[in-house]
């Protein structure tokens, strides 16, 4: 089975509508209130599709509704089954503090091809499509990885850019950049961008690696895998719940170290609408009666695109 034509176009137009229903909270401090809002709109678009959806990755599960569930079925019921992995709003606290780096976000693959995961941390590690598959390892040593990343691009360690979300949990590896004297491309949030960033030269960043969320990881895997992009992740429990929990949902190794392949496979779409202003593509602009959005898509061309929407302001 190959995806439905004309589901690229109405991914990007879902996207698009998902930043616009939360750009009334744009810098007002209301990180809830924007995130239910891109949800609704979202939930309410999926369920006209002509598709029998399922949400794998969401926010939360069943009883935290009303946001978009793991599990939650969506679209009319007429159509093919496919697997649903969203983030209504990508990087809230951006959207609430007026702050560059959010978008809203949704990646697709037909049934069983994107793999299910938890709500939980995971530990990542990403290069561009120019560095040989396996060459780059989660669980060699920082100074390693750069050593051979160095090594593979002629690049010297001062040439090169890692991007890290800058938290306390990542002091080791910070530390460790700062003595190979690498440059260190600092993010608050937004992970999912952050690791978009080595798709491309012109982003300025070699590697990302560290700890950020589980969903984010995949959601980013299915537009690295386009992209042919090296991605590995494994995902971190912190309580017992949480292994449960992962257990529950089929995860057996709860220590594996996942490759791209085991997370996304076939032909998927990932779209991301910008709400503020990112690395990637512009934000909302509202212009006379309208709004204009850019989302970058990938879909199966290996390129990351960016399609722009004029929607009408009702
Ligand atoms: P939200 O948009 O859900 O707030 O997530 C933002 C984010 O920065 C993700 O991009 C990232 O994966 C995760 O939070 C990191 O989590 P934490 O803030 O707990 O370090």
């Amino acid at each position: 089975m190959k995806l439905p034509k004309e589901l690229l176009n109405n991914l990007i137009e879902i996207t698009s509508n998902s930043a616009i229903a939360c750009y009334p909270y744009i810098g007002k401090n209301e990180k809830i209130l924007a995130d239910k809002a891109a949800t609704d709109s979202m939930r309410n678009q999926l369920n006209k599709l002509n598709i029998n959806g399922k949400v794998v990755i969401g926010e939360g599960e069943l009883d935290e509704a009303p946001m978009l569930f793991i599990g939650e079925k969506l679209g009319n019921g007429n159509g093919p089954e496919i697997d649903i992995a969203v983030d209504p709003v990508e990087g809230t606290n951006f959207v609430a503090k007026n702050l560059p780096g959010s978008m809203s976000v949704l990646a697709v693959a037909e049934k069983g091809n994107l793999l299910n995961a938890p709500e939980t941390y995971m530990n990542k590690i990403v290069t561009g499509n120019h560095i040989p598959k396996e060459s780059i390892d989660l669980d060699f040593t920082v100074e390693k990885n750069i050593n051979i990343y160095s090594e593979i691009t002629n690049k010297k360690k001062s040439e090169i850019t890692v991007c890290i979300l800058d938290r306390p949990r990542h002091k080791k590896i910070i530390s460790e950049l700062e003595r190979l004297k690498v440059n260190i491309k600092f993010i608050t949030d937004g992970d999912v961008s952050g690791a978009l960033l080595v798709s491309d030269k012109k982003f300025g960043v070699d590697i990302f690696m560290g700890i950020g969320g589980g969903p984010e990881g995949v959601i980013v895997a299915a537009a690295l895998n386009t992209l042919n992009c090296n991605f590995q992740g494994r995902f971190l429990f912190k309580t017992t719940e949480d292994r449960n929990r992962a257990i529950k949902m089929g995860i057996k190794d709860l220590n594996k170290k996942y490759e791209i392949n085991e997370i996304v496979k076939g032909e998927s779409i990932f779209c991301a609408t910008g709400i503020t202003d990112c690395d990637l593509m512009k934000g909302i602009i509202k212009k006379n009666d309208k709004f204009i959005t850019e989302t970058i898509v990938t879909h199966d061309k290996n390129v990351l695109q960016i399609v722009k929407n004029e929607v009408s302001i009702a």
